[in-house]
């Protein structure tokens, strides 16, 4: 373990950043469909904001100039999503061979320069011609992924040496998804979120569970060298109110909820008691049977990929489902940042307590990064500064460091994001990257917060294990 080097990365998403949404045979996604035809951003943004142009990741002149600033950085990773409809326009059967082409190329163009390709399967844009069949509550969801993964093991496995399944089965199923369905049927409220979307979502992340453990199996068969794990958003969950036992309650349904719901399954095999009673009174319907447990308990991921931005405050709300209300409070007097509050000292005991309760798993956090209002993006001549943001990144890495040296098998830290790209239904308004990106010019301009994050790498971590 003493060895092994440590990761430093950045983390993107297709959607996120490629754009050239109808370049080379790609299919559309749902993506492609909620953003140009249903206009799902504006009921947030005000503005019909889409992925269409993106930050043109997808253009190689232009991600060999994002490679050389990669390089300046001194990263040693790159955590990317594959787009599936680029690879298979109808999600299933014909091929797209420009789509592989494009992704192997970039493949060799990172590892020329000296970058480890961390590659994420899932990261939310599925084929539109498998949303229409139902996306991942069709029970054939499983079939298709694991189709699609073979495809990427066969054509991009032999250089890859990290595969991420799914990304954030929780943020995505339990609340952008429902965010989207309500503005598609025309609910005023996008977050309206109810009882009865949890209860089907719940089936949804079932089919992401058993998928996910179907597919370490079939690379594990397929005599896969590399690393297979996942990356789960988690948030340690907070009473508002700690005097308060509905707070206190609603606290430990939303952590088992939140976290220990895919963590046990990860890597126990099985589904906590409350989640499953919780959800059955929802859903009637939501069963899993012995078989299904045996499949997740068969197939433990390589590497937990531990996503984090703030710890919840939880306050009990019968107006919200399971009376969880994790969204809407924050008693810290410290400024928040997008994704909630700032407390890097929660990290550290995430971490710490994933080792103690998972058998200490090896661990990479594939995403830590700070979003702040426009205060903190003030263009100064070359630069922009942006010190919210490198504190933020300062404070986590030190706490991270810290878990580390109190033995969790801490293997790699990377940043969301790189730069700043379209931020799903909130759209191009909130930037988290530490190169800042304008939009209609795609011109980059590194941040304050991207010389602080060399600074770290510059300065590397001490041989972990002893
Ligand atoms: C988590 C998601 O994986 C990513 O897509 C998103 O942009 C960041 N959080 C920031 O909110």
């Amino acid at each position: 373990m003493g060895s092994t080097k440590f990761l430093w990365g950045a983390a993107s998403a297709a959607y996120q950043v490629e754009g050239a949404w109808q370049a080379d045979g790609k299919g559309l996604s749902n993506w492609d469909i909620y953003t140009n035809v249903y206009r799902a951003t504006e009921p947030v943004t005000g503005k019909q904001e889409t992925g269409n142009i993106a930050i043109n990741a997808y253009d190689r002149e232009q991600y060999l100039q994002d490679i050389a600033l990669m390089r300046q950085l001194g990263l040693n990773c790159y955590r990317f999503s594959l787009c599936w409809s680029r690879l298979l326009p109808d999600g299933v059967g014909r091929v797209n061979e420009a789509g592989v082409a494009h992704y192997q190329q970039f493949v060799v163009d990172l590892l020329e320069a000296g970058i480890e390709p961390v590659v994420t399967l899932y990261h939310w844009d599925l084929p539109r011609a498998l949303d229409d069949r139902g996306g991942w509550y069709n029970p054939e969801s499983v079939a298709w992924f694991r189709h699609y993964a073979s495809l990427v093991r066969e054509t991009l496995g032999p250089k890859v040496t990290k595969f991420i399944t799914f990304n954030e089965p929780f943020i995505d199923l339990f609340l952008i998804e429902p965010m989207v369905e309500n503005i598609k049927t025309g609910i005023g409220d996008p977050f309206a979120i109810t009882d009865a979307q949890y209860g089907r979502q719940a089936v949804a992340l079932h089919h992401w569970l058993l998928a996910n453990a179907q597919v370490i199996g079939d690379y594990r068969a397929a005599g896969y060298r590399g690393e297979i794990g996942v990356a789960l958003p988690l948030m340690p969950t907070i009473p508002e109110n700690p005097g308060k036992s509905d707070d206190i309650l609603s606290a430990a349904l939303g952590d088992a909820v939140i976290n220990r719901w895919c963590l046990d399954a990860l890597f126990k095999g099985r589904y906590p008691v409350e989640v499953m009673n919780s959800i059955q009174a929802l859903n009637p319907e939501f069963t899993v049977t012995e078989a299904d447990l045996a499949v997740l308990a068969a197939n433990r991921p390589d590497f937990l990929g531990v996503n984090f931005y703030a710890p919840a405050y939880v306050r009990h709300d019968p107006l919200k489902p399971l009376g969880i209300n994790w969204m809407e409070t924050n008693p810290d007097p410290a400024p928040a940042a997008f994704n909630g509050p700032v407390r890097p000292d929660y990290l550290r005991r995430l971490l710490e307590r994933i080792r103690d309760d998972y058998d200490n798993p090896p661990v990479y956090i594939t995403e830590n990064g700070a979003g702040f209002g426009p205060v903190d993006e003030v263009i100064d001549g070359d630069t922009v500064n942006d010190p919210r943001r490198a504190n933020y990144i300062r404070r986590h890495v030190e706490a991270a460091l810290k878990a580390r040296e109190s033995g969790v098998d801490l293997r790699g830290y990377m940043v969301w994001s790189l730069f700043d790209n379209f931020e799903w239904l909130q759209g191009y308004g909130r930037r988290f990257g530490i190169v800042h990106v304008d939009f209609d010019s795609q011109k980059r301009t590194p941040k304050r917060s991207f010389e602080a994050y060399r600074e770290i790498i510059a300065r590397g971590v001490e041989p972990a294990g002893g």
